[in-house]
C-alpha cells in the first residue's frame, strides 16, 4: 500500500526503530526490495534519483513501484521518494508525477542558497501533501574527492546552523552528515556521535543518513540510538546484483539466453541483501 514517507518516518522515530530507503533502477530491484519487505513484515522507502528518471522514465518507475506495492504487496506500507534532488524542475517533474516525498538537495550550495531554494521547494510540496527532505553538511562520493586524510570537519552538519534551517525551511526530514560518505568509501574513523546527538536535540525532524551501505551492525545501532530514524541504501544492493551476475556468468551458471533466468537469480541476491539491512535497521515486524 503506498504510505506517507513522512508517516513512515514518524513511526520510525517514535518507535525508536529506522527504515531502509533503498534505491531502485528497475523492475527487479523494485521487486526485490518490496517483496524482502513483505516477507520481514517491514515498511519500506523505495527511492530513485533524477539519473533513474531519465534511464527508465520517470513515469515507468514510479508505476513499476507503484503496482508493485498497491497490487502485489498491498500489506507493505511502501513510500516512493526522489533522492538528491538537485534542482527545482526535477522535483517539479516528480510532484507532477506523483512522488509523496521529494530531497531537495542543496548541500553543494552555500548556507543561504542551500536555505533558500529548499525553502522555495517546501512551499510548492507543502501545498500537494509532498514531504521534503533538506541536506544540511555534506555527505561526499567515492570519486567526488580524495577520501585519504579528508579534513571531515568540512563537511560535518553544524547541530546551530541544522536547528535554524529546520526551522526556516520548514523541511519534514533533515539529511545529516557526521564522517557518512556515499559508495564503499574511507569513512570518518568513527562517526561524530556526539554532534549526532546535538542535532538531535536541537532539531524536531527525523534525520536521515546516506551513505550507509557498508555500515555496521554496531555503528548502525549506536546511530539509531541517537536519533536515525531511515538509512538511504544503493552501492549494497548495486553490488549484490551485478556481483551475482558476472559470478554466475564466469561459472558459467544458468547461463542461457533466457534473460529472466539470469535476471532472477540478481534479484533473488539483492532481496537478500535487503532482508539483511532491514533486519539490522531493526524494522522487521513493525507492520
Ligand atoms: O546517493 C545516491 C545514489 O547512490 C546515486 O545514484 O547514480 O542514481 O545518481 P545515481
Ligand atoms: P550508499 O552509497 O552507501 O548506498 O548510499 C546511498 C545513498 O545515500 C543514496 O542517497
Ligand atoms: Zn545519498
Amino acid at each position: 500500500m503506498i504510505t506517507s514517507v513522512k508517516e513512515i518516518l514518524t513511526k520510525a522515530r517514535a518507535g525508536g526503530y529506522a527504515v531502509g530507503a533503498f534505491n531502485t533502477v528497475n523492475l527487479e530491484i523494485t521487486q526485490a526490495i518490496i517483496s524482502a519487505a513483505a516477507e520481514m513484515r517491514s515498511p519500506v522507502i523505495v527511492q530513485l534519483t533524477e539519473k533513474t528518471m531519465d534511464y527508465a522514465g520517470g513515469r515507468n518507475i514510479f508505476n513499476i513501484i507503484k503496482n508493485t506495492a498497491e497490487f502485489y504487496y498491498p500489506e507493505v506500507p511502501v513510500g516512493i521518494h526522489l533522492d538528491h534532488g538537485k534542482n527545482f524542475e526535477v522535483i517539479q517533474r516528480a510532484v507532477e508525477i506523483g512522488f509523496n516525498s521529494v530531497m531537495y538537495d542543496g548541500s553543494r550550495n552555500n548556507y543561504s542558497d542551500n536555505l533558500s531554494v529548499t525553502k522555495k521547494v517546501v512551499e510548492f510540496c507543502k501545498e500537494k501533501g509532498v514531504a521534503v527532505q533538506g541536506e544540511l553538511g555534506n555527505v561526499p562520493y567515492l570519486g567526488e574527492m580524495e577520501m585519504l586524510d579528508i579534513d571531515w570537519n568540512k563537511y560535518m552538519t553544524d547541530p546551530g546552523q541544522a536547528e535554524e534551517f529546520v526551522r526556516e525551511t520548514g523541511i519534514d526530514a533533515l539529511a545529516v552528515a557526521i564522517g557518512n560518505a556515499h559508495g564503499f568509501a574511507k569513512e570518518r574513523s568513527e562517526p561524530d556521535y556526539a554532534r549526532l546527538e546535538m542535532i538531535s536535540k536541537s532539531v524536531d525532524a527525523p534525520l536521515i543518513l546516506h551513505g550507509a551501505s557498508d555500515w555496521e551492525n554496531g555503528r548502525v545501532r549506536e546511530v539509531i540510538k541517537r536519533g536515525i530514524s531511515c538509512f538511504n541504501v544503493d552501492t549494497s544492493l548495486r553490488l549484490a546484483f551485478v556481483n551475482n551476475l558476472i559470478s554466475r556468468i564466469k561459472n558459467k551458471e544458468d547461463v542461457s539466453f533466457d534473460i529472466r533466468k539470469l535476471l532472477n537469480g540478481a534479484r533473488e541476491a539483492v532481496k537478500e541483501q535487503v532482508k539483511n539491512k532491514i533486519k539490522i535497521f531493526g524494522s522487521d515486524g513493525k507492520i
